[in-house]
């Protein structure tokens, strides 16, 4: 009999807890959440695992405030820190969350020398870099989420405005997972394979990308809290990902070293997937403005990291 998997969430806040609800009713793992805050991560896990008889999913879910518990993990998902309120970007977050990380890599992979980490805290490229350097994986097993997401929303605003199935729309988003500096790709963006241009005039594809851009900050400003549903749904796709073998192909934030031709930095690209964490990247051919997009969005990342406190 293989061994049931086991993913460990830091962070047992919404999108930890969204997190780990999505990866239990799926079945994909044993979960454990831990947090700092006493009774948090405890209560949380229980009240998953009592939807369990009804959802009819079976696995189990622990909270703990003990790097312990988390031991011998496939993954283990970071989610720890800070979120943005209204009217704030995801790079005024990056002292406090700099901070925070650095106290949880250490034990995470002190606990699971094995597993590969999906970093989810903002701002996001920062923070996934911070984690390559101080955990001492391969970068193969440090992936940062922000594609998984960016793309989920820019396929929802697409097939909205085309008003075809969601399933039949493909679409990615590369660069910083930051409002002003992702990069979502309309060129690669189709509807089984039909260029989106094909229905959508080319202010209909800006005003879908202005939206996606803005998908977080948009519910942000709504329910005056960060979102949460998507994001734990994003992390779930890239923790099945890898616990299933399955070489996605998902657009994540990784060590960039020479390919796109850049060095020594975070940022989304397109990668697969799989066992292996992340085996592949993949290198689309970009246009002039594609490419300058992205460079510049590259720049951005280099002045965060610039403007982190060592
Ligand atoms: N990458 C993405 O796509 C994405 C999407 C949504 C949110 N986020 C980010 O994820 C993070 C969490 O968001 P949230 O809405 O769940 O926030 P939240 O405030 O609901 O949860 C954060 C949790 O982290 C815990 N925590 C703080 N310091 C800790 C430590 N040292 N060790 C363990 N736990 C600690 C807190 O007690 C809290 O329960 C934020 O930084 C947010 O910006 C990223």
């Amino acid at each position: 009999m293989p061994k049931r998997a086991k993913v460990s969430i830091v962070g047992a806040g919404t999108v930890g807890t969204t997190a780990a609800h999505w990866i239990a009713s799926r079945e994909l793992a044993d979960v454990v959440l831990v947090d700092i805050i006493e009774g948090l991560p405890q209560g949380k896990a229980l009240d998953i695992m009592q939807a369990g008889p009804i959802a009819g999913f079976d696995v189990r879910v622990t909270g703990s405030n003990d790097y312990a518990a988390t031991a011998g993990s496939d993954v283990v998902v970071i989610t720890a820190g800070i979120a943005r309120k209204p009217g704030m970007t995801r790079e005024q977050l990056i002292d406090t969350n700099a901070g925070i990380m650095r106290s949880v890599v250490g034990p995470v992979v002190q606990h699971s020398p094995g597993a590969t980490l999906v970093v989810v805290t903002n701002p996001l490229d920062a923070m996934t870099y911070l984690t390559v350097k101080a955990a001492g994986l391969s970068r193969a097993r440090v992936i940062g989420e922000s594609g998984a997401l960016d793309s989920t929303r820019f396929r929802t605003f697409l097939a909205m405005e085309l008003a075809v199935s969601v399933n039949d729309v493909h679409a990615l988003v590369v660069g910083a997972h930051t409002d002003k500096d992702m990069v979502p790709l309309p060129r690669y963006a189709t509807v089984r394979g039909i260029p989106v241009s094909h229905f959508l005039s080319a202010a209909q594809i800006e005003a879908v990308v202005a939206r996606t851009r803005r998908g977080g900050a948009e519910i942000t400003e709504l329910m005056k809290a960060s979102a949460f549903t998507a994001p734990g749904a994003s992390i779930c796709e890239m923790v099945e990902a890898i616990l299933r073998d399955q070489k996605r192909v998902i657009p994540c934030c990784v060590y960039l070293d020479g390919e796109y031709g850049e060095r020594d930095v975070c940022v989304g690209v397109p990668v697969v997937l799989g066992a292996g964490g992340m085996e592949r990247i993949i290198e689309l051919p970009l246009d002039s403005s594609e490419k300058a997009a992205f460079k510049a969005s590259v720049g951005a990342i280099r002045e965060m990291l610039g403007a982190m406190k060592a």
